[in-house]
């Protein structure tokens, strides 16, 4: 089997596929267009349409991450080529670490020490218990699931979102449009984890905001397009005054457009935390083995499980 990878640091996930599968012909982007051309397997994340293009042969792709939104929307992805991508891969205990410090961030005050630090106030607010402090995760794939239990065995109450009926011990699942209009408002923070579809974009609009309970808190490692940019501001409130919102804070790390651009009013917004896409790096390890398994599957012609590109993940 010919693989032809196409991602940052390229070379190290060559050398280290082709451990995993010494009879595998495994090359980089970089090899010439010829030998390109005969691949028949793509690892690759966020490829060009160019170079998409130039692979008439393909018998199957690895997304080498969770979300294939940018696969999906690539001009020229090949239709019925069989698509794998990441599931979890250890992006999920990164991704929960990233939740915990958001939920503690608000649910411990720390965006009003800071705020008060800059006045020099010594002020305490009294303590919020987690069993008092709700969480709802949207989203109940591999890492959202992970996320769900990690909250849920730190001690708060989680509530749990998916489009089709889930369970999950210890969490309160919900699904469906009603399940949503019953989650929002019984959550303090609301932590994103759906992946980018034409179903879920601005699933977090003014209405939704306007579900939470005053002064709920928004985390998004997932995806930008999730959330009304403009709905978020006007709940967000006023940047240049201290009085809250309806929306306490928020902590992104996704964004429609990334890099963030540098004139969004979220940059400078003192209730917002922004991180630049980094809630879930894939380490290589975990991931190498679910790319070498897949590829090995499908090169033997046997069953593997593949997104749905109408469902979108
Ligand atoms: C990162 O955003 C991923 O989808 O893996």
């Amino acid at each position: 089997m010919r693989v032809l990878v196409h991602t940052e640091a390229a070379e190290a996930w060559r050398d280290a596929l082709a451990e995993r599968l010494p009879d595998a012909e495994i090359f980089t982007s970089a090899a010439p267009a010829d030998q390109r051309r005969r691949a028949d397997y793509l690892a690759t994340w966020k490829p060009s349409p160019e170079l998409l293009g130039e692979l008439e042969g393909l018998k199957g792709i690895i997304n080498l991450g969770a979300g294939v939104d940018a696969l999906l929307n690539n001009p020229a992805l090949p239709s019925g080529v069989p698509i794998v991508k990441l599931r979890d891969a250890g992006m999920a205990g990164p991704i929960a670490d990233y939740v915990r410090y958001g939920v503690c961030h608000f649910q411990r005050d720390f965006d009003r020490y800071r705020r008060q630090q800059a006045r020099a106030e010594w002020r305490q607010h009294p303590a919020v218990d987690k069993a008092e402090w709700p969480v709802g995760v949207l989203g109940l794939g591999a890492i959202g699931a992970k996320v769900a239990q990690a909250l849920a065995d730190d001690g708060f109450p989680v509530h749990g979102w998916s489009r089709s009926p889930r369970t999950l011990p210890g969490i309160e699942c919900h699904h469906g449009d009603a399940g949503l209009r019953e989650l929002l408002p019984r959550v303090k923070s609301l932590v994103l984890l759906l992946p980018d579809t034409p179903a879920t974009r601005r699933v977090i609009d003014a209405e939704a905001l306007a579900a939470l309970p005053e002064g709920a808190s928004l985390i998004n490692p997932g995806r930008g397009t999730l959330i009304d940019e403009a709905a978020l501001l006007a709940a967000l409130g006023d940047a240049s005054s201290e009085t809250q919102g309806r929306l306490r804070g928020a902590l992104l790390d996704a964004f429609p457009e990334e890099p963030l651009p540098a004139e969004s009013p979220l940059w400078s917004h003192p209730r917002v935390l922004i991180t630049p896409h980094m809630a879930g790096p894939t380490p290589l390890g975990e991931a190498l083995d679910q790319v070498a398994e897949a590829l090995r599957a499908l090169a033997a012609g046997e069953a593997v499980e593949t997104i749905d590109p109408a469902a979108g993940y």
